[in-house]
């Protein structure tokens, strides 16, 4: 730093006499992107924080990293596990541990300190912790566990819950508790009458023959000196489910469906000594408790009657309970910790509407469309069965629309138990709804009670799904872009359910690797997604074929599809890269870099001459494109970019990405290879599908958005593409004809060629196919289809016709990029340096958004105001950005007033395409620029 920089700091510094020495501080420990994580298998966890400071351009210049065994331990600064020592560096993300090596139900506690630009050693972080699982399947010392009758093999139909349950003596004070369990299909476990955690629908869904995770609960506060009970229910789930409408064949159900139980609790007394109990053949089992049968698509029946007071509480008297038998068929399973954030509730919503259609039918609206359940206050005399179905439209009548559900019947049932009001929530099922129909609430006729009439606050939706930290936040000044982006967030609470699905409520919810190719970008901005992305990337691999072909969804199997599908399998691909540029996740590169260079292996292997022509798998193409479109005048052809140029577009597309990995991972061979693989597609595209003209086969404008975002054309051609891409709206009466793969492209890249104003003007439309018109009719969730529901024509054919589908609300992709302008830049992943460059254009007046970055919260808020354009930016400590804004010349731009240039904090570094570009320290600032055109 240069002897001003110094001066500067140490004004600043002696101004801010709340900053003790250094001029930054460590916050936000995490260990494997998580807050003290329990029960991990990673035995190099990663270490991260994130850096905070009042004053601009502040660096980290070395840390030090304490790990202890005891709290008190590193209370004292002695890191008896580990002692970095102090380490010069400005890393803070993906610091591996190197302390001693660690095992099995180890707990570790662990701090930071930090130096700051001028070498001053900040206090040390507040102390965090994370705990290690079972690393080995023997150290479990548990047998997997069932009811006698769950031994014989699922037959499809439903199934009451299996109830688990053993009491047990603990010898004295108890210093902690820990427990570890799964199972399957689904397991809710209980300790002393009390829930265990908060975790729904647990231990998610993964290909259980490859891997089944484990949740580790510290449960010291439900364990005492004494007599205790533990207990565990135990219903189906996707371990036995259908999927699509169809069974799952022998293949797909590994352990043929059949369910069961694997728990190991550690009871630590104060006197040192540990307490083990374990699940075996001493436990108890029924299926006679209250849980008649619960489905993931088909919902609960919950008969209350059957409850049975006290069964997970010592003193249970379960002498009609069956001894519980080993199940040997779980045998091999691999139990592994669970890296995503468990599915929670994060939300509650009040319905906003009662209405009664039909005597007897009520129907609650939520005002939402939303993923998750009902609470429900149930009213009437014990034996009143109440059922509630879930619905996202209305039909004509006001009656529930249930069409597009397609098998799922997402319906659940309660039976009183009492004559007192009773509260029913199922507990094994989710569903994918706005509106509740319930019935059954009414006194038998010849009891003379006035029919009991459910009111509003009778029902509550419960919203959960996996509990990724929301990430951004947004507000700009036209309504509709908010209310899209609304949609938008809301479509990613509904569909993230341990894996990213399709959509949350017909009988398919899988994890379709096309939707979340286009849409994780989106999602990132959006939330936290990287912890999700480390349990999902490994469910990809564990589908991939031997043969190197990605799976169309994951988990899955391969009976009967056969995957590699062009768009589909590049997820494989595209998702893993996305982890590098949004959180600098090297080591999911690593783990993962033979698995994608097998997948463009084998198109290439197909495909010889570098166009992907032949095996292109399912070819679902650019999906919902707009030849599916129904609509009066509408053209029924022509919109659908043909098959191989999408196929050869990605085909090129995962390679570059292959090339990149390699670099990064100093595979120097690879990357060339890749590299000139990359060139040579690029070159065969250009030759077998762009014409001089830049007019590419098909001439459709999904074809010129993929060879734009992909960078396959020479640059003399760009222009000539973009300009094709805009005039092919003439044909759509200015409307987009893309599908779900190119919609979000078009709009990027109408942007990036100078177009700005017709991606607005995309947005902005009310008619179909747009956004808008999807807002317009009400929606609070982006649909599958541009014209699911048409005022007139009615719904669209209910094969395929969800309310809450991500893809196209890939759009939020745009909205983050040009509206906000936050930009990753891959040269410095995770944000170390990044780009600022909102595009005003629209309407707008303002917009502004916080994205909370792996490295701390970034923030672009800009305003228009009488011609000038001023914007405050914020660049989180320890990076830097560039930041773009409009302006007729760099000169004529003011930071905090002043003329820019003064400050090395802010370096003007010229003009580009309209815009005055700065490389800008960290720090907050304010930028003010005239806009070029109102000079
Ligand atoms: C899903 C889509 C998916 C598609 C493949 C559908 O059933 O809902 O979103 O990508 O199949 O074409």
């Amino acid at each position: 730093m240069n002897r001003l920089g110094v001066a500067l700091l140490t004004i600043i510094a002696s101004a801010c006499p709340s900053i003790a020495t250094a001029g930054i501080r460590a916050s936000g420990p995490r260990c494997e992107y998580r807050v003290d994580p329990l029960g991990i298998d990673v035995m190099e966890p990663r270490l991260s924080w994130i850096l905070e400071s009042d004053q601009r351009g502040q660096k980290q210049t070395a840390y030090r990293i304490l790990v202890a065994s005891t709290p008190e331990r590193l209370a004292a600064d002695q890191g008896d596990l580990w002692d970095s020592g102090k380490v010069d560096s400005d890393q803070t993300i993906h610091m591996v541990y190197q302390g001693k090596p660690l095992q099995s139900r180890m707990h570790c506690w662990w701090k930071v300190r930090v130096w700051d630009a001028e070498g001053k050693p900040s206090a040390y972080s507040e102390p965090a912790m994370w705990s290690m699982g079972l690393l080995e399947p023997g150290d479990w010392e548990a047998q997997w566990i069932a009811d006698p009758r769950d031994a014989t093999v699922f037959d499809g139909g439903p199934m009451p819950a299996t109830m688990l349950r053993k009491g047990f003596n603990i010898n004295g004070p108890i210093r902690r508790a820990t427990v570890y369990a799964t199972g399957l299909g689904l397991y809710e476990l209980r300790m002393n009458g009390r829930r265990v955690g908060d975790h729904l629908l647990a231990p998610e869904f993964t290909d259980y023959d490859r891997r089944i995770q484990y949740q580790t609960f510290d449960v010291t506060d439900l364990v005492a000196a004494g007599e205790n009970a533990v207990g565990a229910v135990l219903a189906d789930g996707w371990n036995g489910e259908y999927f699509f409408g169809m069974p799952m064949n022998q293949h797909q159900r590994p352990f043929e469906g059949r369910r069961g139980f694997l728990m190991r609790l550690d009871v630590e007394l104060v006197d040192g000594t540990v307490q083990t109990i374990v699940t075996d053949d001493s436990w108890q089992s029924t299926r006679e408790g209250p849980t008649r049968s619960a489905s993931i698509y088909d919902g609960e029946v919950y008969d209350a009657r059957m409850e049975m007071p006290g069964w997970d509480e010592p003193g249970f008297d379960a002498g009609l309970w069956n001894r519980a038998v080993v199940a040997d068929y779980f045998v091999g399973a691999n139990p592994v910790w669970q890296p995503n954030q468990p599915i929670r509730v994060v939300k509650e919503l009040q319905p906003v509407k009662l209405t009664e259609p039909k005597p007897g039918v009520f129907i609650f609206d939520l005002g939402q469309n939303m993923v998750g359940r009902c609470r429900l206050k149930v009213h009437g005399h014990p034996g009143t069965t109440v059922t509630l179905r879930h619905g996202e439209m209305l039909n004509g009548d006001g009656t529930l629309y249930t069409a597009n559900l397609r098998g799922a019947t997402q319906t659940d049932r309660y039976t009183k138990r009492t004559g007192v009001d009773e509260t029913f929530e199922p507990r094994f099922t989710y569903h994918g709804f706005r509106y509740v129909e319930l019935t059954g609430q009414y006194h038998k006729p010849w009891v003379y009670v006035p029919p009991y009439k459910p009111r509003l606050g009778d029902l509550m939706g419960r919203v959960f799904h996996s509990a990724a930290p929301e990430a951004g936040r947004f507000e700009c000044s036209d309504e509709l872009i908010n209310r899209i982006m609304h949609m938008v967030v809301w479509t990613q609470r509904g569909n993230l359910h341990g894996i990213p699905t399709d959509c949350p409520q017909r009988d398919e919810r899988g994890g379709w690797m096309g939707d979340i190719q286009a849409f994780s970008q989106t999602a990132m901005f959006n939330m936290d997604m990287a912890a999700f992305f480390c349990k999902w990337v490994p469910d990809v691999r564990d589908a991939q074929q031997h043969d190197g072909r990605y799976p169309n969804f994951a988990p899955m199997d391969f009976d009967r599809w056969k995957g590699g599908t062009p768009a589909w399998a590049d997820a494989g691909t595209v998702v893993p890269w996305r982890m590098y540029q949004n959180y600098g996740d090297t080591r999911m590169l690593e783990e993962h870099y033979e698995s994608a260079r097998r997948w463009v292996d084998f198109v290439h292997g197909k495909n010889p001459d570098l166009l992907w022509t032949r095996d292109m798998g399912n070819n679902f193409n650019d999906w919902l494109n707009g030849d599916t479109l129904i609509k009066e005048g509408w053209p029924t052809r022509g919109g659908a970019i043909p098959p191989r140029v999408l196929a050869s577009a990605f085909f090129a597309h995962s390679t570059e990405i292959v090339a990149k990995m390699a670099a990064v991972l100093g595979r120097e061979d690879d990357a060339a290879k890749y590299g000139r693989m990359f060139e040579g597609i690029k070159a065969v595209f250009n030759e077998a599908y762009v014409g001089p003209d830049g007019r590419i086969e098909g001439d459709t404008q999904a074809g010129y958005a993929l060879a734009l975002r992909f960078n396959l054309l020479p640059d003399k051609l760009r222009p000539k593409a973009a300009r094709h891409m805009v005039d092919q709206f003439r044909r759509y009466d200015g409307h987009m004809s893309t599908g779900i793969q190119t919609s979000h492209r078009l709009m990027l890249e109408l942007t990036r060629n100078g177009y700005g104003d017709e991606a607005y003007r995309l947005l902005a439309l009310r008619t179909c196919p747009s956004w808008g018109f999807m807002a317009d009719q009400g929606a609070t969730t982006i649909w599958e289809r541009w014209d699911g529901y048409v005022p007139g024509r009615g719904f669209q054919k209910p094969m395929m016709n969800s309310f809450n589908h991500w893809a196209l609300g890939a759009v939020g992709e745009w909205i983050w990029r040009c509206v906000v302008g936050i930009n990753p830049d891959e040269s410095q992943p995770a944000y170390k340096h990044f780009v600022i460059r909102p595009e005003p254009g629209g309407d707008l007046t303002w917009a502004r958004g916080e994205y909370r970055s792996i490295r701390g919260t970034i923030a672009s808020d800009w305003r228009l105001e009488n011609g000038r354009f001023l914007l405050d930016v914020t660049v989180p400590t320890n990076t830097t950005a560039t930041v773009y804004l409009p302006a007729k010349e760099v000169k004529a731009v003011t930071v905090d007033g002043r003329p820019a240039g003064q400050s090395r904090l802010v370096r003007p570094l010229g003009m580009e395409r309209g815009k005055a570009a700065f490389a800008v320290e960290s720090g907050r600032y304010r930028f003010e620029s005239h806009m070029p055109e109102s000079e």
